[in-house]
């Protein structure tokens, strides 16, 4: 169905794509693999007519196409979801999904039938609870994902482009989205599938492309009979062991934080534990579940009862008094909520003061600089140029730089929301091991994760959540992931 032959991008300083082949056929889920930053985002990019590519062509059903524009390319029949949202936060539901769409162009007078028309594309995608009039700026992440995916549905598209849709899904949700790719791809629809998840490839797959710095290093694999070990041998270059660090080699010190009773009404209630220094604890449970929620409000930042104390001292509501005692929070929205795009990649990272930096009221700029350094290092943000405005790193390399900045030095308390979320595999393994040696120097981590493996794999303590409850709190090495599943998606005791 689509034939992409050479194809050759040229940003400043860098070639994102340097001679990609991609072949789909209809009717098939085609998996688009590699790094943060091996070029996926830019070449769907290209397929969108975002980008125009310096050399190469496209093939659509035999004839050679060339979308010069977004516009072109959904004329096309092709549909984008794209890593960062591209949703108008004020306006409707409804407006978002039919975007430059008849209904809207007819205006106010076919509102009604535009929310009709809403109303059914959200119900097929099982989310009749999103309600078309909606402002989206008051949406989840995952409900943006959901409207995100019914713009692409209304479009009647034969080749859906997906990118890293299921970062922002729990594991209910992906399997509903699943049912709707599967639904799809019957009547003949084409999909490429971008996802950082590998075990999804394997679920969802019909061939993998693999992609490495801008170039095809594997096409049209079969997706379920190569093994994994292959797979991010090719991605990466290396034999990348996807394990967590040791456990041992940390001491828990004193209680860090200690929260007690804490409820907001609807959202969570008489939730209470705490976390020792040099101690992470995880929070596993459905989006929903109130595992963020519970986050922003230890943070200061939603309205609660009851008490939230740091070093026995309780915390002041309102997130400058929190910052100023020493809690850093890297929220599970994180491009919306604290990327600078046009500042540079050591600006993002060392963006806010932080105390450990600051001497006789002055901010130690050069150790701070060095440290942003150590850590993009430490993480591997590519490319390695510091001085690069952020908003030209791909989606996942944006993803490690303003985690690194929660992880600059001189807090006791870190809150991590989804810390790999977009992160490679690759990646991964240098997270897991910065988290570790942060709680190795006494910090205290309390982490959420969608992904129940990294919740039991990096925590020592896990609490699971259960619409708004903590319906078990345990060991870590006392749990297994089939258990943990069990009591997210069916409320079973432990
Ligand atoms: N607008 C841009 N200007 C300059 N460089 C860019 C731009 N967009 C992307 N790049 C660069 O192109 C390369 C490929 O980026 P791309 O976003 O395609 O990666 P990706 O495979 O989607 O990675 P990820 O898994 O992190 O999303 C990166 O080196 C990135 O820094
Ligand atoms: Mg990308």
């Amino acid at each position: 169905m689509l034939v992409m032959k050479g194809i050759v991008k040229q940003f400043p300083g860098v070639r994102a794509l340097d001679g990609v082949d991609l072949d789909v056929r209809a009717g098939e889920v085609h998996c688009l693999l590699g790094q943060n930053g091996a070029g996926k985002s830019t070449l769907i990019k290209v397929l969108a007519g975002v980008h125009q590519p310096d050399e190469g062509t496209i093939s659509f059903n035999g004839a050679e196409v060339r979308p010069g524009s977004p516009i072109d390319a959904i004329k096309l029949g092709f549909a984008t979801i794209y890593q960062e949202l591209d949703l108008v936060d004020g306006l409707s539901v409804a407006e978002n999904i039919f975007l430059g769409h008849e209904h809207a162009r007819l205006g106010f007078v076919n509102r009604a039938a535009g929310r009709r028309a809403a109303r059914e594309v959200l119900e097929r995608l099982g989310h009749p609870e999103i309600r078309p009039a909606t402002e989206v700026g008051r949406l989840s992440p995952a409900a943006k994902q959901v409207v995100s995916m019914a713009r692409a549905l209304s479009h009647e598209a034969k080749l859906i482009i997906m990118d890293e849709p299921s970062a922002a899904l729990a594991h209910d949700e992906v399997s509903n989205l699943f049912r709707i790719i599967r639904e799809l791809t019957a009547q003949g629809v084409a999909v490429v599938y971008i996802s950082h998840r590998l075990e999804e490839i394997r679920e969802i797959g019909d061939r993998v492309t693999v992609l490495k710095d801008g170039r095809t290093v594997a096409v049209g694999l079969p997706a379920r009979d190569t093994p994994t070990t292959q797979i991010v041998s090719l991605m990466t270059g290396r034999n990348v062991e996807y394990v967590f660090p040791p456990r041992g080699g940390r001491e828990f010190g004193e209680e860090v934080l200690r929260v007690e009773n804490l409820s907001s009404p609807g959202v969570f209630k008489d939730v209470s534990f705490s976390v020792r220094a040099g101690e992470i604890v995880g929070l596993a449970g459905l989006v929903g579940s109130g595992r963020s929620e519970i986050l922003e409000a230890v943070y200061g930042a939603r309205p609660h009862t009851g008490r939230v104390l740091l070093d026995g001292r309780q915390v002041r509501r309102g997130v400058v008094g929190t910052v100023r005692s020493g809690m850093g929070l890297a929220p599970e929205e994180r491009k919306a909520q604290a990327l600078l795009l046009d500042q540079s990649v050591t600006a993002n990272i060392t963006l806010g003061t932080l105390p450990g930096f600051a001497r006789f009221g002055w901010i130690d700029r050069k150790r701070e600089r060095d440290e942003a350094k150590r850590l993009s290092e430490m993480l591997d943000i590519r490319p390695p140029d510091p001085e690069r405005p952020i908003r030209t790193l791909s989606g996942g390399n944006q993803q490690k730089a303003v985690l690194a900045r929660w992880l600059l030095g001189g807090r006791k308390l870190l809150l991590l929301d989804e810390p790999t979320r977009g992160v490679d595999v690759g990646a991964r393994a240098e997270l897991y091991a910065v988290i570790h040696d942060l709680a190795k120097q006494g910090i205290g981590v309390l982490l959420v994760s969608s992904e129940v493996p990294e919740v039991l794999g990096l925590a020592d303590r896990v609490l699971v959540l259960r619409e708004g409850a903590v319906i078990h709190e345990g060991e870590a090495t006392e749990l297994d992931e089939h258990r943990v599943l069990d009591m997210i998606m069916n409320g079973r005791a432990a």
